[in-house]
C-alpha cells in the first residue's frame, strides 16, 4: 500500500504467486538450462506476435547481435538506424565491425523517420534497423519499401501493433524483444528473437548455443557462436509473465490515460509535450511516459526538483551519436541529427508501471506542476 509520503519509483515489474511457482518447478526439475521451458516459452512467445518462429536469448543486445549476423550484415557494412535509442541497437551493429550510420527521426512518433533514412543509404548499405521507440510502432511498410533486409529493434514494443492489425515482431523481418526488469514482461534479463525464415531460426539457435547444431554430438561445434543462452528459470517466469501480459498492458494503457488527465492543464499552459497519441491505426505497447519539456525550461533542473518531491525521474533518451563513444569513434558533433537532439534535449520519462495508482500519478502531476515552474529559464 502506497502511502503520500512514499517515493513514487520510475518503474517496477509485477510479479506474482504464478511466477514463484513457476521456478520452484524448474528448480525442483534440477533441469536449469537447456530444458523444455525454453521451447515453451517460444512456442508461446511466438504464438502471441504472430510469428513463424521465435528464439530466446540472455538479453535483447544478444537477440540483435544474432539477428544481424542471421541477414548477413558483416564487417566494412553499413546499418542505418535511429540516434533515438537505447545505444544497445547500434552497438550490436558495431560488434559485427559493420557501422551505424545514424538517420534522424519523425518529431511525433519518434521513430526513425524513412524519408531521411532512405536518404542515408549507400552502397554499402546492408540493411536498415528501425526501432520501436517507447513501444510505438516504427512505419514498417516504409522501410520495407527500401528493399533492404530489416532487423526490428522491438525491445520495448511488445504489444504494439501495426495499423494492418500486423502485431510489431509478425512481420517476418527478426524482430528482437527485451525483457530487462523494466519491460512490459519480464525474466529478469532476456530477450527473444521472431522470424518468418527457418533458416534464421536454425542459425539464431545455433550461434546462441556455440555454434552447435541440433543434431550434433555433445561438445561438437561447426561455427563460431556465443553463450547467449536463456535459462529455464527465466524462461519459466517469461512463461507465467505471457499469461497475465494483456492485463499488464491494460493497465500501462490506464496509467497512460490517467497521466493524460492529470498533465492537460501542463499541455495547455506550459506547453509539456506528451507521448503522442496512436495515429492511422497504429497502437502503441505502452512501455514509459515519456514528456518533453517546453523550450527555455531546463530539463535537469525538472528532475531534480521532482527528486526533491519525491519522485523518480530520468533523462531519456540521450541521443546515441552524441554519447563520447560514438562521438569519439565516429566524429558526430551535436547539430547533425536536429529533430533528435532537439527532443532527446528536453526529455524525460516519469514513473510509470502497470500498478501505479491515481493517487501515484496525481502526485507525479503536482510535483511535476511545482518542478516546472522555477525551472523556466526564459
Ligand atoms: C530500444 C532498446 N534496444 C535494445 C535494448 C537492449 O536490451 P537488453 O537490455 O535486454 O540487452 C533495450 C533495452 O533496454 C532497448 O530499450
Amino acid at each position: 500500500m502506497s502511502r503520500a509520503h512514499d517515493p513514487v519509483p520510475l518503474a517496477r515489474p509485477v510479479l506474482g504467486a504464478a511466477e514463484e511457482q513457476a521456478v520452484l518447478e524448474v528448480l525442483r526439475s534440477g533441469h536449469l538450462s537447456l530444458g523444455p521451458r525454453v521451447p515453451a516459452f517460444e512456442r508461446a512467445f511466438a504464438a502471441r506476435v504472430g510469428a513463424a518462429h521465435a528464439s530466446a536469448v540472455s538479453s535483447g543486445t544478444a537477440g540483435l547481435h544474432l539477428a544481424l549476423r542471421a541477414i548477413g550484415v558483416g564487417e566494412g557494412d553499413e546499418v542505418v538506424t535511429s540516434p533515438l535509442s537505447f545505444v544497445a541497437s547500434a552497438n550490436a551493429v558495431l560488434y559485427e565491425r559493420a557501422r551505424p550510420v545514424f538517420a534522424d527521426v519523425d518529431p511525433i512518433t519518434l521513430n526513425l523517420d524513412p524519408g531521411a533514412a532512405a536518404a542515408a543509404v549507400t552502397d554499402r548499405t546492408a540493411a536498415v534497423l528501425p526501432v520501436h521507440i517507447f513501444g510505438y510502432p516504427a512505419d514498417l511498410p516504409a522501410f520495407e519499401r527500401m528493399s533492404l533486409p530489416i532487423v526490428e529493434d522491438a525491445c520495448e514494443a511488445l504489444g504494439a501493433v501495426h495499423a494492418d492489425g500486423t502485431p510489431v515482431g509478425g512481420r517476418g523481418h527478426p524482430a528482437v524483444f527485451g525483457f530487462y526488469a523494466n519491460k512490459q514482461l519480464t525474466t529478469g534479463e532476456g530477450g527473444m528473437v521472431t522470424m518468418a525464415s527457418s533458416a534464421h531460426k536454425e542459425q539464431v539457435d545455433s550461434e546462441r548455443n556455440q555454434g552447435r547444431a541440433p543434431d550434433m554430438g555433445w561438445l561438437d561445434h561447426d561455427r563460431l557462436g556465443f553463450n547467449y543462452r536463456l535459462s529455464d528459470i527465466a524462461s519459466a517466469i517469461g512463461i507465467a509473465q505471457l499469461d497475465r501480459l494483456d492485463a499488464m498492458l491494460a493497465a500501462r494503457a490506464t496509467v497512460a490515460g490517467w497521466y493524460r488527465e492529470s498533465l492537460a492543464a501542463l499541455v495547455s499552459e506550459y506547453g509539456l509535450t506528451l507521448p503522442c497519441d496512436d495515429r492511422d491505426g497504429d497502437v502503441r505497447g505502452w512501455f514509459v511516459f515519456v514528456v518533453q519539456v517546453p523550450h527555455g525550461t531546463d530539463r535537469d533542473d525538472t528532475i531534480r526538483g521532482l527528486g526533491e518531491r519525491g519522485v523518480s525521474a530520468k533523462a531519456y533518451l540521450p541521443a546515441i551519436h552524441l554519447m563520447s563513444f560514438y562521438r569519439e569513434r565516429f566524429g558526430h558533433r551535436p547539430g547533425e541529427f536536429p529533430v533528435c537532439e532537439d527532443i532527446t534535449a528536453r526529455s524525460l520519462a516519469l514513473p510509470f508501471f502497470p500498478d501505479m495508482t491515481r493517487d501515484q500519478v496525481e502526485r507525479v502531476a503536482t510535483a511535476l506542476t511545482e518542478a516546472l515552474q522555477p525551472s523556466r529559464t526564459t
